[in-house]
């Protein structure tokens, strides 16, 4: 049995075979095929924070191969009572077949799997979105900016915050081998340990992992441009400090321009415009950006089906 808590623990292979077969089973879908891969599967899915694309893929997946999902707001459940965590997942998994869980630390997510019967998803902490990166992979692909067997062609400039997402993309850089330029305003770098694991796969991958303070020498020449939120969730009282902080940091026109003509720009959103993204860029993007949303849906069947196996 498998969990899927972070990209550190799956290699490169098997990063392909997880989106391999989220483009088959899109096809399949697009043609109106649905097969039954996870008939009477069970996934709870627990959310200890707001969702929006999470919630509604991982339920309308499940779905759509057969099964069934169960959403669980801590709001609702025990838990937000005060049942302990351990318990919680000892008593759900006995119960379900899958279990995707958002929460806070990597920590709760670590326990909740230790005490698991069946495989654990990440569907977003406060070090790392896996589930995301899968999407943003399959956006990559499809638009021709990233092909498995030359990574070193793909170059991706992420500008912002040092946060889950920035750390997500420098674990998949690592691991895949493409060029990664993070530029973060000081005191928002990745997570250090984040950071030297990458750098140390990026050893066998051949990945060029840049940490800097610059976006415009980030973006520059850059095949992917993302970026994602200033302020997330759980980050509410320090948003006014960060709008500070983040100044000088907004993926705009002038920036992107930058890049190269035919880069793409991705945000696994919600975004917020005059702040990471100005309305010009984001709407001039709007197709890769929900093309990424959409594929969601895809890459996490494509999981669920590889962890199901
Ligand atoms: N990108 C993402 O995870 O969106 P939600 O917070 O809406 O699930
Ligand atoms: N970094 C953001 C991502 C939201 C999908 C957050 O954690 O709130």
């Amino acid at each position: 049995m498998r969990h899927f808590l972070w990209l550190i623990d799956y290699t490169k292979e098997e990063i392909k075979e997880i989106i391999d077969l989220g483009f088959e089973i899109k096809k399949e879908t697009k043609l109106g095929i649905f097969k039954p891969y996870m008939k009477y599967k069970q996934l709870a899915m627990i959310f200890e924070k707001s969702s929006t694309r999470t919630r509604v893929s991982f339920e309308v997946g499940i779905n759509q191969l057969g099964g069934n999902g169960i959403f669980l707001s801590s709001r609702d459940i025990q838990l937000g009572r005060g049942e302990p965590l351990k318990d919680t997942a000892r008593v759900i998994s006995r119960m379900v077949d899958m279990v995707m869980i958002r929460t806070f630390g990597q920590d709760r997510l670590e326990e909740f799997a230790k005490y698991s019967k069946v495989p654990v998803i990440n569907g977003l902490t406060d070090l790392c979105h896996p589930v995301q990166l899968l999407a943003d992979l399959m956006t990559m692909i499809e638009f021709g900016k990233f092909d498995f067997e030359n990574p070193s062609n793909t170059t991706v400039a992420y500008v912002g915050d040092g946060n889950n997402m920035a750390n997500s993309w420098a674990i998949l850089a690592s691991k895949l081998g493409f060029n990664l330029r993070i530029a973060t305003p000081k005191g928002y770098e990745i997570d250090e340990n984040i950071k030297q694991k990458a750098l140390e796969f990026a050893k066998k991958s051949g990945a060029k992992l840049e940490f800097l303070y610059d976006p415009k020498a980030a973006v520059k020449d850059a095949d992917v441009v993302t970026t994602d939120t200033w302020v997330s969730m759980g980050q509410e009282e320090e948003k006014e400090k960060r709008i500070k902080d983040f100044r000088g940091f907004e993926v705009d026109s002038e920036l992107m321009k930058l890049a190269k003509s035919d880069a793409i720009f991705l945000h696994c959103l919600p975004a917020y415009r005059g702040y990471e993204v100005s309305e010009e860029v984001f709407e001039s993007h709007a197709d890769e950006i929900f093309q990424e949303a959409e594929n969601r849906l895809h890459a996490q069947k494509g999981l669920m089906v590889w962890l199901n196996k």
